[in-house]
C-alpha cells in the first residue's frame, strides 16, 4: 500500500492506475477509522481493481473550532488498518494543499443544506460539498462509497454528483453499529462512561420508533440535549449532544 502525502505523489499513482486500465473505488474519510469506515473500504476493495482512501480532517466543514481541534488524528493506526483491509493507496494531503485558493471558491446547495445538520452547523455542507468535489476531481473514481450514517450528507453528495455531471457512482452503505446499537463514529471515543451509556440510550430510543415528537420527548426525559428529531422522506433523523459530544443517527420509519 502506498501513502501519498502530496498532490504530486497521488497524481503519479492515479496516472499509473489509468495506464493499467484499472477501475477505481474511493472512500473519503476524516480518519480515526472504525468498523463503519472499514465496511465501506471492504466493499470498495471487493468491487474495484484498485481502492484509494483519503484521510483529511477538513477544516471548512467545522463550524466549531474546538470540535476541529478535538477531532481525533491517528494516521499511523489508520494506515495499518487500511493496509490489512487490502487498500492500494491512502491519500492524506495537508489541508492547505486542498485549498490553494484559500476557500475562495465553494459549492453551495441552496434548498436542502440549510435544514437539519445545516441549521445547527452553519456552513457545514458548503465545506463538505466543496471538499468532496475537490477530492472527487483528484481521485477520479468509478465508484465512491459513503455511509448512510450521515444520511443528509449522502443525499446532498448524490444530488451534487447528478447536478455537476460527475462521472462517479455514489454508493450508499448501511450504518454499522456497536453491539448495543450505538452507530459507530470517530467522536464516540470522546464519550466518558456515563455519556457512553446515554449514547446507547439515544440509539435504542431512536430505533424503537414512534413519531418525531414522541422520540424527542423520550430523549429529553432521559436527560439528553436534543438538537433535532425530524421525519424526512420516510426516515427519522436525529442529532443530540451528550457529555459535550455531538452525535447523529437516522433510521427508516
Ligand atoms: P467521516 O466522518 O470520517 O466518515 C467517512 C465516511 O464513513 C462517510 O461516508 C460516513 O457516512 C461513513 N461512516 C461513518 N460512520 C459510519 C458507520 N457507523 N457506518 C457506516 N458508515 C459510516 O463523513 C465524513 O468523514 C466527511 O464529511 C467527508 C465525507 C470525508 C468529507 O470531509
Amino acid at each position: 500500500m502506498i501513502v501519498a502525502r502530496t498532490l504530486e505523489e497521488w497524481g503519479d499513482i492515479r496516472a499509473a492506475w489509468s495506464a493499467a486500465g484499472a477501475s477505481v473505488g474511493y472512500v473519503p474519510t476524516m480518519g480515526a477509522l472504525h468498523e463503519g469506515h472499514l465496511s465501506l473500504v471492504r466493499r470498495s476493495v471487493s468491487e474495484n481493481d484498485r481502492t484509494v482512501v483519503s484521510i483529511l480532517v477538513n477544516p471548512t466543514q467545522f463550524d466549531d473550532p474546538s470540535d476541529l481541534q478535538a477531532y481525533p488524528r491517528e494516521l499511523g493506526r489508520d494506515v495499518a488498518l487500511l493496509e490489512s483491509a487490502g487498500v492500494d493507496a491512502v491519500f492524506a494531503p495537508a489541508p492547505d494543499a486542498i485549498y490553494p485558493d484559500g476557500y475562495r471558491f465553494r459549492v453551495t446547495e441552496r434548498e436542502r443544506s440549510g435544514a437539519l445538520e445545516g441549521a445547527h452547523r452553519p456552513g457545514h455542507f458548503d465545506g463538505v460539498l466543496t471538499v468532496v468535489l475537490k477530492l472527487l476531481l483528484l481521485t477520479d473514481p468509478q465508484r465512491t462509497y459513503m455511509g448512510e450514517k450521515d444520511w443528509q450528507q449522502l443525499q446532498l453528495v448524490k444530488d451534487m454528483a447528478a447536478a455537476l455531471f460527475l462521472r462517479t457512482q455514489i454508493v450508499g452503505c448501511p450504518t454499522v453499529r456497536e453491539d448495543d446499537g450505538l452507530a459507530m463514529s470517530s467522536r464516540n471515543v470522546r464519550l466518558d462512561p456515563a455519556a457512553r451509556s446515554l449514547a446507547a440510550e439515544f440509539a435504542s430510543t431512536l430505533r424503537a420508533g414512534g413519531s418525531a415528537a414522541e422520540v424527542r420527548a423520550r430523549l429529553e426525559e432521559a436527560g439528553i440535549v436534543v438538537d433535532y428529531v425530524e421525519a424526512v422522506e420516510g426516515r427519522l433523523l436525529a442529532a443530540v449532544r451528550i457529555g459535550g459530544v455531538r452525535l447523529i443517527d437516522n433510521v427508516p420509519l
